[in-house]
């Protein structure tokens, strides 16, 4: 069995979907700190398959050791932890007690029952600002955000238990820019609030919700200005995780992938493609530079396409198309 942490979320809960859909058995932890309880009806609606639930916070050792004692758990996909960048700057602590402490309980419970297989949620906010792009696993670490020394002090945790214990194997996901959902439109990315992230912002533009679209600097050194990321449909990443369990199970040891798609978009461009997909058009204004915010940031996919059989299939348009069905879908 397969136990999701934070299984309920955006990515978590595309992820139990493909786990479902490929025959695994599995459980699903969440405490709804960014989720809703009805997400985990959906899933069952999509896959017409049942799991395990259990409503727990990680950072409780006692909960998180039930679902060890009443279950033989394979491999953890970790995916479990606070991600708002914002947030982490002003409530450091909220962020390093919680993504790093519940981390830690985890792998000492995991420990304890055997269990020593993960796939670790982590994030290519770990390159910092690259020296260069296409960004490959190998490049300098670093990072400019709590939010993001949580993710980068979580891989070196976990590779330190692997050097300690060579039974342990580990695949750390870096992941580029996740957008879309399920074709469905029954799960997706609803946050709580003002959304931070470029494209549920630009959803809640598009649904009439939010007046415009502020464009955070465009004098950026990249095609028309605009800051440039590797956007990667949820159901492709998802599709990621597969793949690396399938890999933990059967070798040993760490290693950090890349799932990002390699080709990079600007947000000028998104707003264009987001216009096709729902037929209206982005209102939108120049804003300054977003602090933190780097010029461009995409993948070189190489060695995840090399070592784990992955590549992302699926292009800007159908991650729109999905995105803006979602978003007609939870209207209300
Ligand atoms: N942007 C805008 N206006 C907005 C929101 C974003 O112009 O209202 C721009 C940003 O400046 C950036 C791009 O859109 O150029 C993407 O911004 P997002 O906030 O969607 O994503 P980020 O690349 O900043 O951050 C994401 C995740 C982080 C993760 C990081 C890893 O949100 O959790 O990728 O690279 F750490």
């Amino acid at each position: 069995m397969i136990l999701v942490t934070g299984g309920a979320g955006y990515i978590g809960s595309h992820t139990c979907v493909e786990l479902l859909s490929a025959g695994y058995e599995i459980a699903i932890m969440d405490n709804f700190s960014n989720s809703q309880p009805e997400v985990l009806e959906k899933i069952r609606q999509i896959t017409g398959k049942d799991f395990k639930f259990y409503e727990a916070d990680m950072t409780a050792p006692e909960a998180t050791e039930t679902i060890f004692r009443e279950n033989t758990i394979d491999c953890v996909i970790h995916f479990a932890g606070y991600k708002a960048v914002g947030e982490s700057v002003q409530q450091p602590l909220k962020y390093y007690y919680n993504n790093i402490t519940g981390t830690v309980i985890l792998c000492q419970i995991m420990q304890k029952y055997g269990c020593k297989k993960m796939v670790f949620s982590s994030s290519a906010t770990v390159y910092g600002n690259p020296k260069s792009v296409p960004i490959r696993e190998d490049f300098p670490l670093s990072t400019t955000n709590p939010y993001g020394s949580t993710k980068l002090m979580i891989e070196q945790i976990l590779r330190d238990i692997a050097i300690a214990d060579s039974e342990w194997s580990i695949a750390l996901l870096r992941y580029f820019n996740p957008i879309g959902a399920h074709k469905s439109g029954l799960i997706g990315e609803s946050p709580n609030g003002i959304p931070n992230n470029l494209v549920p912002y630009i959803a809640k533009v598009a649904a009439g919700q939010l007046e415009h679209l502020n464009v955070f600097g465009n004098d950026y050194p990249t095609q028309d200005g605009t800051g440039v990321r590797d956007y990667i449909h949820v159901v492709d990443l998802s599709l990621g995780h597969i793949k690396a369990v399938e890999k933990v199970l059967k070798t040993k040891g760490v290693d950090a992938y890349n799932l990002g798609t390699g080709k990079g978009y600007s947000v000028l461009e998104i707003v264009k493609a987001y216009e096709k997909a729902c037929g209206k058009s982005i209102a939108y204004v120049i804003a300054p530079r977003r602090p933190g915010d780097i010029p461009a940031c995409y993948a070189d996919p190489a060695k995840s396409e090399k070592e784990l059989g992955w590549t992302a299939k699926m292009g800007i348009e159908e991650m729109c198309e999905d995105s803006w069905r979602f978003t007609l879908n939870n209207l209300h």
